[in-house]
């Protein structure tokens, strides 16, 4: 079906009923659509993903089908926060999965742009939307133009979408704060909402890129979530420093056999290292297993020291 059609078949179809889901490709079709629906009244939900969807995409869908009367998730591998040498090139692609997935939980609109469409002068440009501060701590540090690529990719498509709501995961928690702090200092008028981790059974996040573990590395994996659970309860206690902690569950890893980038107490508000007054903190990793790259946080109410 062209974007012209599925246009036409989305903006007629009735509120309530069977849903249909359209996919659309192209940032006119797109507007057109959105246009249609504001104008009718119809509050919208935008969750942006790379695709390769799993239960933790789903489940910022099926909060963002509660808040809103339209749902639409966008569904493009953004090239500009993949730095030399990641895995933009190998990064998984499951379309017709995906979609079969999204039919089934009720999207109403599918936004798969191609490169043109997100980028008309070429992926090397200069107009980035930066976030200083936030993006070059953690994991920017090791990714140094990750989050101004994260950025500029959301701030297109929030503003093509003019959503009232944008669903991000906390998997991705440095990722969530430097996209509301974008919002808050552009004046953005969309509510950027946050929603917890989706686990497997055995505690490891889920994400796309569990799809490079080898079998034993799966057995290991869940290691990261293990550590910062350890973590966490030594913090809680109260009697260990938070370099020893830090250190402590960075040796847990690599014995493990996992490469950890960092394990890094911080608060939970900013991701700054905490003051002895800061009672809400978070734990954060990021560790290799194999050629995955892999991530996850903690948060910890303890008490003011
Ligand atoms: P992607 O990795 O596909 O993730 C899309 C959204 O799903 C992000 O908000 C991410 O935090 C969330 N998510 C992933 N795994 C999750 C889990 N286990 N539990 C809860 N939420 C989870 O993050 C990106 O894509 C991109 O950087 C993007 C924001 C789309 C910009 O290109």
């Amino acid at each position: 079906m062209s974007d012209r059609q599925a246009v036409d078949k989305l903006i007629t179809a009735p509120f309530t009923g069977t849903p249909v889901m359209e996919t659309v490709s192209s940032l006119h079709g797109l507007r057109t659509i959105i246009e249609r629906w504001k104008r009718s009244g119809y509050s919208i939900a935008l969750v942006p993903t790379m695709g390769n969807l799993h239960d933790g995409h789903i489940s910022l869908l099926n909060h963002a089908r509660d808040c809103a009367d339209r749902t639409v998730m966008s569904i493009f591998v953004n090239p500009i926060q993949f730095g030399k040498g990641e895995d933009y090139e190998r990064y998984p692609s499951t379309l017709a999965d995906d979609k079969n997935k999204l039919e089934k939980y009720g999207l109403d609109l599918l936004f798969t742009p191609n490169l043109d469409q997100l980028y008309p002068g070429g992926t090397d440009i200069d107009t980035r939307i930066n976030v200083p501060g936030l993006s070059d701590i953690l994991c920017g540090e090791a990714r140094p133009n990750h989050f101004s690529g994260v950025a500029t990719v959301v701030a297109k498509l929030l503003s093509n979408v003019q959503p009232d709501f944008a669903f991000f995961g906390e998997k991705d928690y440095q990722q969530v704060l430097v996209i509301k702090r974008m919002a808050r200092d552009l004046c953005l008028p969309f509510e950027i909402i946050g929603l917890p981790i989706v686990r497997e059974p055995d505690g490891l996040a889920m994400s796309s890129r569990n799809a490079y573990l080898s079998p034993d590395e799966r057995r290991r994996a869940p290691e990261i979530y293990k550590t910062l659970k350890a973590a966490a309860e030594s913090l809680r206690q109260g009697n260990k420093s938070m370099d020893e902690i830090e250190t402590e569950a960075l040796g847990r890893l690599q014995e493990a056999g996992l490469r950890p980038e960092y394990v890094s107490i911080r608060r939970t508000e900013d991701l700054q290292r905490p003051a002895p007054e800061d009672t809400r903190l978070s734990i954060l990793a990021a560790a290799w297993l194999g050629s995955a790259r892999l991530i996850d946080n903690l948060k910890v109410r303890v008490k003011p020291t």
